[in-house]
C-alpha cells in the first residue's frame, strides 16, 4: 500500500533549533575509532582509574540500607549540608539555603540555563569551550555570542576588555569555565573582579563552570580563583560543580550548584521537571566523597601535575608541535603545524595509529590547528601515546 506524502509539517522531526545544534566532533572521532583493537584513548575528560573504594563501598553500603527512592529535588539533608561546609572551606561562608544537589555538572549548567535564559536572549560565552555550555542556552533559544581568549607566546589569555566590550547592557548572562576545558586557561582574580562589577552594574548573569577548580597546578594546596570568592551568594552568580573530576566519579552523575537563595524555590520546580533529583544512594556517596575525600583529591592532583609536565615534555620535544603546561584541569591543548583540518587528523590517528585525541575544532572554530590530549593516566600510557604521535607524523601521513 502506497504512503501519503509526510508534509514537512507533519513530517516526524525534532523541532528547528534542536536539529542544528552541533554534534560533538569528540564522539565523531571516538566513533571512527569504534571496533579497532588497542586503542589508546586520550579523547574524553575523565581519568583511567576507577572511583576510590571509600566512595564505592559507601555507595554498597546506601544500597543495602536500602536507599532507594526519590529524595528532596534540591539533594538528601547530609549532602547539602556536607557541601555547604566544603564551599564554605573554600570559598567562604556558605549557608545550606544557598546549595543545591544535581545530577552531575552537565545537569546542573542546564538547570543554571533554565533558571536565567529564554528564547531570544543574548548570552556571551568565553571560548574555546567545551561545546555543552554553548549549546545548553541554544536548546532554550537563546542567542550564543562567544569571546575568544587570545593564543600567543605563553599560552591562551583572556583580553578583558574585549570581554567586557561584549557585555553590553540588556545581555542576559556569561559563560565562563575556569579552570577551561579544552585550553587550561585559569582565570586570574583581576579579570574576575573586573567582571563581576560590570555585570553587577548592569544585571548580567554570570554563570561559572568551575567543575576542575581543584585541578589547579597553582603553589601546592592552591585552588583556582573562584567567583565565589568574591561574589556576595545574593548576587547573580551561579557556579556550577561536579564529582565527576576531583574524586573522579564521572559515571556516577552527581554534582551541585551554589547560587542565590532567592531562586531555589524555583530551582527545586526545575529538577522536578527535569530529573526530580539525583539517585539517593549515588547521593550518600556523594557525602563519603566531600567528608573524606580531601586527602584523595591533593594526592591526585600532584599525580596529574606529574603527568601534565610528563606529556608537555614529550610533546614538545616532537616537530611541528607547540605545547604549553595549563594552569588548570586536564588536558594539553597544543598546536600542531599542518593540522588544518583537526577532526580529519584526528579520525586518520584513530584509524592509522590508534591514538584517540580530540580535535581543537570541537571547542569551536579557533580551536582549529590544534588538538586536546587528556593526561589523566599513567606516564607508561603517555608515553606509549606520544611514541604513536612521533610514528605517524615521521611518516608524514
Ligand atoms: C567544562 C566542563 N563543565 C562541565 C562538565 C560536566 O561534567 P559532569 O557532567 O560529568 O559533571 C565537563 C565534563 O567534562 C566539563 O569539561
Amino acid at each position: 500500500m502506497s504512503q501519503p506524502p509526510v508534509s514537512p509539517a507533519t513530517a516526524p522531526l525534532a523541532r528547528d533549533t534542536v536539529r542544528s545544534l552541533r554534534a560533538s566532533r569528540i564522539r565523531e572521532v571516538a566513533n571512527a575509532g569504534i571496533g579497532l583493537p588497542d586503542v589508546l584513548p586520550f579523547w574524553f575528560g575523565e581519568s583511567d582509574q576507577v572511583t576510590p573504594a571509600f566512595i564505592r563501598d559507601a555507595a554498597s553500603q546506601a544500597l543495602a540500607s536500602g536507599a532507594t527512592f526519590y529524595t528532596h529535588n534540591l539533594g538528601i539533608p547530609p549532602l547539602r549540608a556536607a557541601l555547604a561546609g566544603y564551599v564554605s572551606r573554600l570559598h567562604g561562608d556558605t549557608p545550606v539555603g544557598n546549595v543545591a544537589v544535581t545530577s552531575a555538572g552537565v545537569n546542573a549548567l542546564m538547570l543554571a540555563a533554565q533558571l536565567v535564559t529564554g528564547p531570544g536572549d543574548r548570552v556571551v560565552a568565553v571560548t574555546p569551550l567545551w561545546p555543552n555550555l554553548v549549546e545548553i542556552p541554544r536548546i532554550l533559544g537563546a542567542t550564543v555570542e562567544t569571546v575568544t581568549l587570545d593564543y600567543g607566546p605563553h599560552g591562551w589569555a583572556l583580553d578583558v576588555d574585549k570581554l567586557l566590550a561584549a557585555l553590553t547592557p540588556g545581555t542576559r548572562a556569561v559563560m565562563i569555565n575556569s579552570p577551561n576545558n579544552p585550553t587550561g586557561w585559569v582565570m586570574p582574580r583581576a579579570a574576575q573582579q573586573a567582571v563581576f562589577d560590570h555585570c553587577q552594574r548592569h544585571g548580567i548573569w554570570i554563570i561559572a563552570d568551575e567543575v576542575y577548580e581543584r585541578l589547579y597546578y597553582g603553589p601546592e594546596g592552591s585552588i583556582a580563583p573562584s567567583f565565589l570568592d568574591i561574589a556576595p551568594r545574593d548576587a547573580r552568580v551561579i557556579a556550577v560543580n561536579s564529582f565527576s573530576k576531583a574524586w573522579l566519579m564521572t559515571g556516577w552523575r552527581l554534582g551541585w550548584m551554589v547560587l542565590p537563595a532567592a531562586l531555589m524555590d524555583d530551582l527545586g520546580k526545575l529538577v522536578e521537571y527535569n530529573t526530580s533529583c539525583a539517585p539517593s544512594f549515588v547521593q550518600e556517596a556523594g557525602v563519603a566523597a566531600v567528608t573524606e575525600g580531601e586527602a584523595f583529591t591533593q594526592d591526585l592532583v600532584l599525580r596529574l601535575r606529574g603527568a601534565r609536565d610528563h606529556l608537555v615534555g614529550a610533546l614538545s620535544a616532537l616537530p611541528g608541535v607547540d605545547a604549553h603546561a595549563p594552569e588548570g584541569a586536564m588536558y594539553v591543548f597544543f598546536k600542531l603545524a599542518g593540522a588544518t583540518d583537526s577532526l580529519a587528523l584526528c579520525k586518520q590517528l584513530v584509524r592509522e595509529a590508534h591514538l584517540g585525541l580530540a580535535p581543537g575544532s570541537a571547542f569551536g572554530d579557533e580551536g582549529e590547528g590544534f588538538v586536546r590530549w587528556c593526561y589523566a593516566c599513567d606516564v607508561e600510557r603517555l608515553d606509549e601515546g606520544v611514541r604513536r604521535l612521533s610514528a605517524f607524523l615521521k611518516t608524514g601521513a
